[in-house]
């Protein structure tokens, strides 16, 4: 007999930040389990779904969605997900909150997955193709490491909020993962010998003060170089998450003096390009300035991934407008954007669809309890996955998730 949904529980829980978030359990009535925690931004797309009070969601969770799917049948995911959205009834989910709902998509879809017997990432790929991707045919994505934090993650002076460490995508994923770690080490090395502090920010990247951009570029290329060739086995990239110095019309990049306007800023991106073997910028305008991402994508889109986050939120209407005015050619996938899992799809089959390099994303308020984004990673053949530096328990978790999957063969 089909199993059934048999209660939606929800509690509240501390994340990596020391801020209250919700953890939903979806249990069957053939005894299997969902269990899903949500994650939180801090520099956030203003067109993101709403994440209301915890224990709001708690309520709602526990109560509204609970007596309005028990009984269900959780394999109809893109069913119970579009009940979702219409009881919620809002274009940004604010009614019942975009943490209640998603805890609750994806906790459907974990218990679905254990009470067919199969891995998440198995499951997800049925929810997504069809069909179910055996382990062979599984592609790892390449682990977009941050090493060195600024903007809202850290508070440091320095405003670009991510500087990253790509390994070639030529690598294998354990090789991937032995770079990150040899790189990171290196990296707090060099700034330990030049006395600069190596506390670390919200996604475990190192956060010292007193760094500009450019130094802070030369820091993690210079790491990089002692071991390994940057333009060919390892890359950089950076995730302006521009909104955070946007003031007035200007781009107030305080440590190097400039208030730039968007050609400016253009200019000063093409600059740091090709001295620093950038192959991905994120985010490099603010969210509304349209015309500064269009004139830089036409300049600059053949060289390198041009990622839209903020721009594009997970929300398949902001990346039909991204596409059609060509503003980007990669995008940053993160549920919690969105708020369900059948959303979060159709989203990622768009970019695919339109040749959009894909990227799975943590949030830099994360808890180690939830790996969901290394399955979901593998079920759609993502090309790239961001879970942060190679530390902190939040962090490592997803990469770790990556790791069991890819040694269990
Ligand atoms: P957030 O940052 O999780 O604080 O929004 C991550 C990002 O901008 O990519
Ligand atoms: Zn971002």
């Amino acid at each position: 007999m089909t199993p059934k949904i048999k209660s939606i529980d929800c509690h509240k829980l501390v994340n990596s930040r020391g801020d209250w978030t919700i953890e939903t359990h979806v249990e069957l009535t053939d005894g299997s389990v969902g269990v899903q925690a949500i994650p939180d931004g801090a520099s956030k797309g203003q067109n993101e779904a709403i994440s209301i009070e915890p224990e709001k969601a708690v309520d709602i969770v526990s109560t509204v969605i609970n007596d309005a799917l028990k009984g269900e049948d959780p394999f109809e995911q893109d069913v119970l997900d579009e009940v979702l959205i219409s009881m919620d009834g809002t274009p940004n989910k604010s009614h019942l909150g975009g943490n209640s709902i998603l805890s609750v998509s994806l906790a459907i879809a974990e218990a679905s997955a254990m009470s067919k017997e199969m891995e998440l990432y198995e499951y997800l790929s049925v929810l997504y193709t069809g069909k179910k991707k055996m382990r062979h045919e599984v592609r790892f994505p390449t682990p977009v490491f941050n090493i060195l934090n600024g903007g809202k993650h850290a508070h440091n002076g320095l405003s670009f909020q991510e500087f990253m460490v790509i390994p070639s995508p030529k690598k294998n994923f354990v090789e991937a993962m032995e770079m990150g770690v040899d790189v990171y080490h290196q990296l707090k090395k060099n700034l330990t010998a030049d006395n600069y502090d190596i506390d670390v920010g919200d996604e475990g990247g190192f956060a010292p003060n007193g760094l500009t951009v450019g130094k802070a570029l030369t820091y993690i290329k210079s790491a990089a170089s002692e071991k390994f060739k940057p333009g060919e086995d390892v890359f950089f990239g950076m995730d302006v998450a521009a909104e955070s110095f946007y003031k007035h019309g200007k781009y107030c990049v305080d440590e190097e003096e400039l208030k730039n306007d968007n050609v400016e800023m253009g200019l000063y991106y093409s600059n740091l390009i090709k001295k620093f073997e950038l192959i991905y910028i994120e985010d490099p305008f603010y969210e509304k300035d349209i015309e500064g991402w269009g004139q830089f994508f036409k300049k600059e889109g053949k060289k390198l991934m041009i990622v839209g986050d903020d721009l594009v939120v997970t929300n398949t209407k902001f990346l039909s407008m991204a596409i059609s005015q060509s503003l980007i050619n990669a995008v940053i996938v993160k549920p919690n954007q969105i708020g369900t899992l059948t959303e979060t799809l159709r989203f990622i089959k768009m970019a695919k669809e339109n040749n959009l390099a894909t990227i799975i994303s943590h949030r830099s308020g994360d808890t180690a309890e939830d790996t969901f984004i290394a399955d979901l990673a593998l079920a759609v053949d993502a090309d790239f996955i961001k879970s942060g530096a190679p530390v902190r328990g939040e962090r490592v978790a997803k990469y770790n998730r990556l790791l069991e999957i890819y040694f269990k063969d």
